[in-house]
Parts: C-alpha cells; sequence; structure tokens
C-alpha cells in the first residue's frame, strides 16, 4: 500500500515546487497533493459517453484506456486502473502525483484523475497519431510507415523527455517501463513518452538506489534490474537503447518468428553493431536506400552505448541527447562522432571538432569509445 509517510514526503516534495496548484485529500491512509484536476465519475461518463466500447483506444497492462470529450472541448483519454490490480492503487497515486508535477513537450500530459466509488482513473491529454509501436509494428505500419527523419525526431524527442526525468527533477524519476508502445505520437511525429505508473523517484533517505520487485516490460529490461531488482537512470538507458535498435532495425525487442539467433534484438544486433557490414543487415530494409551509412553509424554507435551490459559504460540520457542533436546537425567533417580507423579497428570519438574542443560532458562518451572491430572483413 502507499502509505502515509512517504506519501506526504513526496507531496510536500512536489506541492512545494514553483507554480504547482496544490490540492490534497486523504482516503483512509492516502494522502494526495498533486496538481491535477479531480474530475467526478459523472464528468468521466459524460466524457466517455458511459464507457461507451466505441471510444475503447485500447488495452494495457493496467487497464482499458477510452477515448473521451471534456465538457470545455478538450480530448482525452482516459486510463481505468484495474480494481482487482494489487498494485493499482499504489501505481495510481504514484503515477498521478508524479506526471501532474512533471510539465515537458515529450512527456504526455496528466490532466486529472477521478477516485469515486470503485473507479480509479487517470485523465491524460489525447495523443492522436498511435504509438512508435503501432507504427514500427502494428496497424498504423502499412498506413504511415516511419521514414529515418520521423524515427530520429522520435529517438531524439524521447531522449529529451528522458533526459528531462532524470536530470531536471528533482528527485530525479526513473521511467522504468520505457518502450515503444509507451512513446506516443503526435500528427508531425512529436513523441510523448507516456505511463509513469511504474516510475519511482530513484532514491532513498539513505541516497541507496531503491531496491523492489523487477516491474518493466520482456526485451526491454536492463540485465542488472532484472538480476538484482537495483533501479538505476542508466536501467531506462538501456531500454532506451533498445528502442533505438527497434527505430534502426524495424523488429521487435523480442520476435520468436525470427530466424534462431535472431529472436532477440539486443543479443543479435550488438555485435553487428560493430561494423558497417553489420550495420547493412540492422538497418531496416524499408529505409535502406534514404539514408547514408555514415548517418546510420552514428546512431548505431549511440544505440550501442546504451545497451551496454555494463551500467557505467552506458551514457547519461542528456550526453544521449547531445550526441543526437550534434550527429544530425553538424557536418561531416566536425561531427561530435568521429571514426578514427586505426589498424584495421575502428574507434569511435565523440568531440565537437567544430569548435575546436571537446565536450566536458561528451569526453564521458570518449572513454567508452567503442571499438569498431575491422569492418568488411
Ligand atoms: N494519452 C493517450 N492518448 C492516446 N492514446 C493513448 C493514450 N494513452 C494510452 N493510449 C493508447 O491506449 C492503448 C492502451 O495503452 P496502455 O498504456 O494501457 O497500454 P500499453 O502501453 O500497450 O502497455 P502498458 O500497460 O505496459 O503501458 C494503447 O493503444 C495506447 O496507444
Ligand atoms: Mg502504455
Amino acid at each position: 500500500m502507499f502509505k502515509a509517510g512517504t506519501a506526504s514526503v513526496r507531496s510536500l516534495t512536489y506541492a512545494s515546487m514553483p507554480g504547482s496548484r496544490s490540492m490534497s485529500f486523504s482516503s483512509g491512509t492516502i494522502i494526495y497533493a498533486g496538481s491535477a484536476k479531480i474530475f467526478s465519475l459523472n464528468e468521466i461518463e459524460k466524457a466517455t459517453n458511459n464507457f461507451n466500447s466505441s471510444s475503447i483506444l485500447g488495452e494495457g497492462g493496467f487497464g482499458l484506456v477510452y477515448k473521451g470529450d471534456l465538457n470545455d472541448g478538450r480530448e482525452v483519454a482516459v486510463k481505468i486502473l484495474k480494481r482487482d490490480d494489487q498494485h493499482g492503487d499504489h501505481d495510481f497515486f504514484a503515477e498521478s502525483e508524479m506526471l501532474s508535477c512533471l510539465h515537458h513537450r515529450n512527456l504526455v500530459k496528466l490532466i486529472g484523475i477521478c477516485t469515486e466509488k470503485e473507479t480509479r482513473c487517470l485523465v491524460y491529454e489525447l495523443v492522436p497519431n498511435g504509438s512508435v509501436e503501432s507504427h514500427l509494428h502494428g496497424v498504423d505500419k502499412e498506413t504511415e510507415p516511419l521514414d529515418w527523419n520521423a524515427r530520429m525526431k522520435i529517438a531524439l524527442g524521447a531522449a529529451r523527455g528522458l533526459a528531462y526525468l532524470h536530470e531536471d527533477c528533482n528527485p530525479c524519476v526513473i521511467h522504468r517501463d520505457f518502450k515503444s508502445s509507451n512513446i506516443l505520437l503526435e500528427h508531425d511525429f512529436v513523441p510523448k513518452v507516456s505511463d509513469f505508473g511504474l516510475a519511482r523517484t530513484t532514491l532513498n533517505e539513505g541516497n541507496k538506489p531503491i531496491s523492489t520487485h523487477v516491474i518493466g516490460t520482456f526485451g526491454y529490461v536492463a540485465p542488472e534490474y532484472a538480476m538484482t531488482g537495483h533501479l538505476l537512470v542508466k536501467s531506462d538507458v538501456y531500454s532506451y537503447g533498445v528502442v533505438l535498435l527497434e527505430l534502426l532495425s524495424g523488429r521487435k525487442p523480442v520476435d520468436l518468428s525470427q530466424p534462431p539467433g535472431q529472436e532477440n534484438l539486443v543479443a543479435w544486433a550488438r555485435p553487428l553493431l560493430k561494423s558497417k557490414e553489420g550495420l547493412q543487415k540492422i538497418i531496416d530494409p524499408f529505409m535502406k536506400d534514404s539514408v547514408s551509412i555514415d548517418t546510420i553509424v552514428k546512431v548505431a554507435a549511440i544505440a550501442s552505448m546504451c545497451v551496454q551490459s555494463e551500467v557505467t559504460q552506458r551514457p547519461f540520457m542528456g550526453e544521449v541527447v547531445q550526441a543526437l542533436t550534434l550527429s544530425a546537425t553538424e557536418p561531416c567533417f566536425s561531427l561530435v562522432i568521429n571514426l578514427v580507423e586505426n589498424q584495421g579497428s575502428t574507434t569511435v570519438i565523440i568531440s565537437n571538432a567544430h569548435k575546436g574542443q571537446e565536450f566536458e560532458s561528451l569526453g564521458l562518451l570518449v572513454y567508452r569509445g567503442q571499438k569498431f572491430q575491422p569492418n568488411s572483413h
């Protein structure tokens, strides 16, 4: 259960943030002091046309999600939490409290919540254009496949959303279930990261990583998190790397219909990321001719660093944002990611040659420079 002790401490932290309108109510031991609007059940029923089945957007681990229309004309997504879910209340309050205080262009905005009778629901802004998952592997794949530019826009926006959670929030926030179905899309492919129901603030009072039971989605969970349950921002970085590989390859993280040895995307792709020849095998055939191998190499180098088994070898999300931004904007000779070939191996050097100096923070990436094994031989 969500105990009053920890809940109220966090609530106070958030309520004291500048600009947050605090509101509180108590239900047994639960104290809520977020900034989201409290909806009545009646308002939710009206918005969803009495939970009409024609309004269902889909169903996830927490329950059904309905499209709704508010009185003021806003369109919303209403996520109804399953009442038989053991973690329902906990996740509900964690998510609502957290989201109501977090604002970023690349995060789905929580508009309000409803906690009447047996109903627990979250009311989000409606993000109208499906998810990265639906565009890569599902219903939107045929009608609106993602080209390279859309994929890079998504990669950068989602990285910014995560970097905001990790580096701009205090205490910082770990998503814990970052995956392609939790990146929703606007019509112009601006990505919005959703579902913070599994996220937690990262440090307990002793500044130790939170150790808890492992929650996440098969194929996206970092090895150290799966094995020890130790929760680190770098575990999100691993999941981000898996999504980047998904964007590069168009493949699912786990796909049992693939030939033997190719079912697990990370295991299959990791060695291939180290050579141009390997990258030719990874790149989504849909994009193959529309993007240069040099451009792919840069993004693949970032993905490769993110999915390192060793936590300390993974970059921080802020570094990923910088590397992606610069790799997209800098001309070839002054790219943030340079490949230095030496005696058959290639080292990735991340630097800002444009300004004739290395980035302080990107210096960290330099020592992580991946040794690219001899390409094509
Ligand atoms: N804010 C939103 N705007 C538009 N559609 C949404 C919104 N939130 C969720 N959806 C859609 O509702 C459906 C169910 O989403 P939900 O988040 O419950 O499941 P999921 O992401 O597939 O899995 P998980 O429960 O593990 O997050 C998905 O199709 C999702 O794209
Ligand atoms: Mg989701």
